[in-house]
């Protein structure tokens, strides 16, 4: 069985203090949330203060990104080894918003899932298509590519070791959600994919989210999909009354 697993990407929003506040008044209307796992993807300056409050809760930290060194001259990066010391469980990689301004690519993409892996943190590896290459019926092959290069860079232990999250680019902050149906293909298809990548059992374990625009009446309908099995969401996890109706999907 998978357990569901629902991730707040904050992106470049929150501040350390107002983090902590945030996550403060979250926690005060999520209640019991034993069902379902639930991460928090601060800014890395609100790592630590973030950490120290879910320590004492079900919830988990997320990185957003990472370097795939453990240390060196690497101005401006932030290592594996630093987000596991602040506990981090998981970590996004791949994001559309990486690949898109900041350039990574899927070689680095594979580095950091490699080195993610190695270092004991669990990748989100983001992968999805543009709307051009939704149009030119090309979504199948893009998912394909960026889920097959980016295990080239090492493979999980077991199947709950790593979550993909199938984020169509189009639906990314839009407001347009992919319909169930549309997003079930292709989960469907990147189900199949790692089967035959992993072995049917581990390929069969892994959680595999969906992101783009999700929010509290687009939740269920998504969740009641065979293959989707948590969400990763942007804009609605920034208001802790919409978050906390996502976490308790029905
Ligand atoms: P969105 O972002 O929910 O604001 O569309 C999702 C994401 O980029 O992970």
């Amino acid at each position: 069985m998978r357990k569901p697993l629902i991730v707040a990407n904050w992106k470049m929003h929150n501040t350390a203090s107002e983090a902590s506040s945030f996550v403060e008044e979250l926690l005060g209307k999520i209640g019991e949330i034993s069902s379902v796992e639930v991460a928090i993807a601060p800014p890395f300056t609100a790592l630590e203060s973030v950490s120290k409050i879910l320590s004492k809760t079900d919830l988990v930290l997320a990185a957003q990104n990472m370097y795939w060194e453990p240390e060196g001259a690497f101005t401006g990066e932030i290592s594996p080894v630093m987000l596991r010391e602040l506990d981090c469980r998981f970590v996004i990689l791949g994001h559309s918003e990486r690949r898109q301004y900041f350039g990574d690519g899927d070689g680095e993409v594979a580095l950091k899932v490699g080195a993610a892996l190695t270092e004991g943190l669990m990748p989100i590896l983001c992968v999805g298509e543009t709307l051009g290459e939704r149009e030119q019926g090309k979504t199948f092959e893009i998912v394909e590519r960026q889920v097959r290069s980016a295990l080239d860079g090492g493979m999980p232990d077991s199947g709950g070791g790593l979550v993909i999250a199938y984020e169509p680019v189009w639906a990314i902050g839009t407001g347009k959600t992919a319909t169930p149906e549309a997003a079930q293909e292709v989960h469907g298809f990147i189900r199949g994919l790692l089967e035959n990548l992993l072995g049917e059992g581990l390929g069969d374990e892994v959680r595999i989210l969906y992101g783009g625009s999700v929010k509290p009446d687009s939740v269920d309908s998504l969740m009641a999909m065979q293959d989707i099995d948590g969400a990763l969401v942007g804009g609605a996890s920034l208001d802790a009354e919409s978050f906390a109706r996502i976490i308790h999907f029905k």
